[in-house]
């Protein structure tokens, strides 16, 4: 006897399939992110802030409100010789 609703089984599959792919990039993302979403179109001055973000707080998403910067941060910069680009 064939099932009315026999389409809905490969339906019911393919979504649950793709909603826990994409469950899974999002926590995955959010998890290297300091739980903040992923940043898109970064580009060069976005990359320098980040690497000063990451040399003032340990991670590159880290935000800080102090108003004197940790011990190091002075001689922790890396000097770019060339445009790495
Ligand atoms: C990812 O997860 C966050 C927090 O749980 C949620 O706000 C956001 O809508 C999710 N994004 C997607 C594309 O599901």
């Amino acid at each position: 006897m064939p099932v009315p609703w026999e389409a809905l089984i490969p339906f019911g599959l393919l979504t649950v399939m793709f909603g826990a792919a994409g469950t899974l990039l999002n926590a995955s993302q959010r998890a290297q992110n300091l739980g903040k979403g992923p940043r898109y179109n970064i580009d060069a001055w976005d990359e320098m802030m980040m690497d000063r973000d990451n040399r003032l707080t340990g991670n590159k998403r880290g935000q800080t409100s102090d108003t004197v910067a940790p011990e190091g941060f002075s001689t922790s910069s890396t000097w770019y010789a060339q445009n790495t680009q």
